[in-house]
């Protein structure tokens, strides 16, 4: 039977969609949660939802900042004395092409994306390696496919998915296991913080009716499944693994 029990987890994003759902999910599995977003009123409503016999620290702030990723580990650590699980999940979306794309935009996608996964991963690490505990960076489909206008996006995830198996091995031997979940379309907030307007997201989701095998775009719960499968020890021979949860995305050929 999928718990938690025991489980001490760091959730990056957990204010909204995907990190919001693992979050949830995580608690009521019987994880104690440090969780992280800078919108403070969705994090409190993320917290709501949590199951109350769980202990969830909340931290407000950007996971570009050094200091803040500090914050996450050591409160983690003051309040509960061990790290088992680090879920990488916090990112941001843009749509653009070489033709337009700006170097700041660039910037903030790979240091949101990329290099703060890269440093807090970093200070996780050594408290990881102590509970052979566990990372699940939160990828996408534009890791593993390409698509037109979402180039410094797609850069981020296929670099994060390359990441995710370099340091699976690295960590292997210490007991540490590290996957990725790649999600195809899933209905959150984020292709709206993109600029969508209403009118364009609903034409997007209704073609992914037929961009994703299943005829239907995902719901955030749906990653969350794979994320706590991969975070409990029922994957225990999981590693370095690259899971799309994208209604069979990845499987298709135009034809
Ligand atoms: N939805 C999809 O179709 C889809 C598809 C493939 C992959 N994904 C991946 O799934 C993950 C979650 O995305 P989502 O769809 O759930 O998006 P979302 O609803 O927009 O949520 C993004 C989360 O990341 C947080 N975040 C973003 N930038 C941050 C920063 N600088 N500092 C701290 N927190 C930050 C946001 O927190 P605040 O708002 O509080 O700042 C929010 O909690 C991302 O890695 C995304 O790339 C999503």
């Amino acid at each position: 039977m999928l718990n938690l029990n025991n489980k001490v987890s760091i959730i990056t994003g957990a204010s909204s969609g995907i990190g919001k759902a693992t979050a949830i999910l995580f608690s009521k599995l019987g994880s104690d949660l440090v969780i992280l977003g800078r919108d403070e009123k969705a994090l409190d409503e993320t917290i709501s939802k949590c199951n109350t016999k769980t202990k969830i620290i909340k931290i407000i702030g950007d996971v570009k900042r050094s200091e803040i990723q500090l914050k996450l580990v050591t409160e983690c650590l003051t309040n509960f004395g061990k790290i088992t699980t680090l879920v990488n999940n916090a990112a941001v979306f843009r749509l653009s092409s070489i033709l337009n794309t700006k170097i700041e935009e660039y910037d903030e996608v790979m240091n949101t994306n990329l290099k703060s996964v890269l440093q807090l991963t970093q200070l996780c690490a050594p408290h990881l390696i102590k509970e052979k505990g566990t990372v699940i960076n939160v990828s996408s489909i534009a890791g593993t496919k390409s698509f037109q206008n979402l180039l410094p996006y797609s850069m981020s995830k296929a670099a994060l998915d390359q990441f995710t198996k370099c340091v699976a091995l690295e960590l292997a031997d210490k007991g540490v296991r590290v996957n990725s979940v790649n999600p195809g379309t899933i209905e959150t907030n984020i292709h709206r913080r993109a600029g969508y307007t209403e009118e364009q997201y609903k034409t997007f989701l209704e073609r992914c009716k037929t961009t994703h095998a299943l005829g239907r775009t995902g719901q955030p719960d749906e990653v969350a499944n794979t994320i706590a499968f991969l975070a409990s020890d029922l994957s225990s021979f999981t590693t370095g693994e690259i899971i799309h949860v994208d209604g069979g995305r990845h499987a298709m050929t135009p034809r």
